[in-house]
């Protein structure tokens, strides 16, 4: 039985990829930081944590003796390292920070899994949010072969993690590897990124709550898939037969627009009556298109996502109406 241990356990993608460890018959830890109220902290993984199928241990990526002592105690054979600042627009706001955890804090685990367990295989969540506003092939996409010009203190906090991920297995014959994923959603999407506000928003109008939605820029392109769908291409990264770095992607990209025009035709309303654009949900400076070509992780992995972009948008609609 193998032992998995994973950064931001309690995130989106930790806890979906908790999950799916678990149920392969995996010991899973997890570090999670202290929070004033440890109910927010543990929401998306407590049903884990009441049956007991997973271990949490506190810790944070900018304390690098939290991350060797959990090392020592989980013995991993996998590292899955996914704690971030993880929000683009906010990383304007708190650049320095966003650094220090996603580069500096990538940095320390490399330099823990190093010295505490160097014959773990390592994953680090990488972003095609490094690729900026580069477009090079003719069908307008983005492959591991993209050169990479970040056009946010995110972007930049993340290219240097990919760099050094791929420094360490080049340097010391680490099996590290980098999962450069698209935009991935799910009903556990927290409420500031696009997809879950404008579900929650949508569904909230339609019931007389709210009267109005307001949205930054509408004319950017994603390409969105689920995370239950890129959890699984990550663990498919991990056991490889060697160590490497993969897009993953749907393929298929969608506006902003595209993505109201969906929401709200499927709740009976027209997107234009409601929607209104403010400065303060813009960037400072916007990435404007992604679409992934994942042929490498498709035919190398034998991966492909089981959600489209309008079955990922249903489950978040049917989830959020029988909440809200
Ligand atoms: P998420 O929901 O924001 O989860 C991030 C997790 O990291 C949270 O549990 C957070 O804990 C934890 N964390 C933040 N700072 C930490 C620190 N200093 N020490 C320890 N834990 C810390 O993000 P996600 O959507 O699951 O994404 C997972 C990873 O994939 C992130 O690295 C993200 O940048 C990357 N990624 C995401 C996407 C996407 O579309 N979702 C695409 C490409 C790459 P708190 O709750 O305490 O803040
Ligand atoms: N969050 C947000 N809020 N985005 C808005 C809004 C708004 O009110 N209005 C328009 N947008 C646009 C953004 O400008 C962006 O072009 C697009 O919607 C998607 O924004 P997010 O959902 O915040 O995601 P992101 O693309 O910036 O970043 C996500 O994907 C990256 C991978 O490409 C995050 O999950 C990152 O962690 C991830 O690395």
């Amino acid at each position: 039985m193998k032992t998995a241990f994973i950064t931001g356990i309690a995130g989106q993608d930790g806890s979906y990829l908790a999950e799916y460890l678990v149920e392969l018959g995996y010991t899973v830890y997890g570090i999670v930081r202290r929070n004033s109220v440890p109910e927010n902290q543990s929401c998306r993984i407590q049903h884990l944590l009441d049956s007991e199928k997973i271990i949490t241990l506190y810790g944070d990526l900018l304390d690098f003796s939290s991350l060797e002592n959990a090392l020592k105690i989980a013995q991993p054979d996998e590292i899955y390292n996914l704690a971030a600042q993880s929000h683009v627009r906010i990383s304007s706001d708190i650049p320095v920070f966003t650094t220090q955890v996603n580069s500096i804090g990538a940095l320390n685990m490399l330099e823990a899994y190093r010295k505490i367990c160097p014959k773990a295989r390592y994953y680090q969540a990488s972003s095609s949010e490094m690729f900026g506003n580069s477009i090079e092939d003719k069908e307008g996409t983005q492959n591991e072969n993209t050169r990479m010009h970040p056009v946010s203190p995110y972007g930049c906090s993340k290219l240097y993690a990919y760099h050094m991920t791929k420094h360490y297995r080049h340097a010391y014959g680490l099996f590290t590897c980098n999962g450069i994923l698209f935009n991935h959603e799910s009903p556990r999407r927290a409420s500031n990124f696009v997809t879950s506000k404008i579900v929650k928003s949508a569904i909230r109008i339609k019931k007389g709550l709210q009267s109005r939605l307001e949205l930054g820029n509408l004319d950017t392109y994603r390409d969105w898939g689920h995370s239950y769908d890129y959890v699984r291409a990550m663990h498919a990264i991990v056991v490889n037969d060697k160590p490497d770095d993969f897009v993953v992607a749907t393929g298929i990209t969608h506006s902003v627009r595209e993505l109201c025009d969906y929401v709200f035709s499927k709740l009976g309303l027209d997107y234009t009556k409601y929607v209104v654009q403010k400065e303060i949900y813009k960037r400072p400076e916007e990435l404007q298109y992604l679409k992934g070509d994942s042929s490498k992780a498709r035919e190398k992995l034998k991966w492909k996502p089981k959600y489209t972009f309008e079955t990922l948008l249903d489950e978040m609609i049917e989830h959020y109406s029988s909440l809200i």
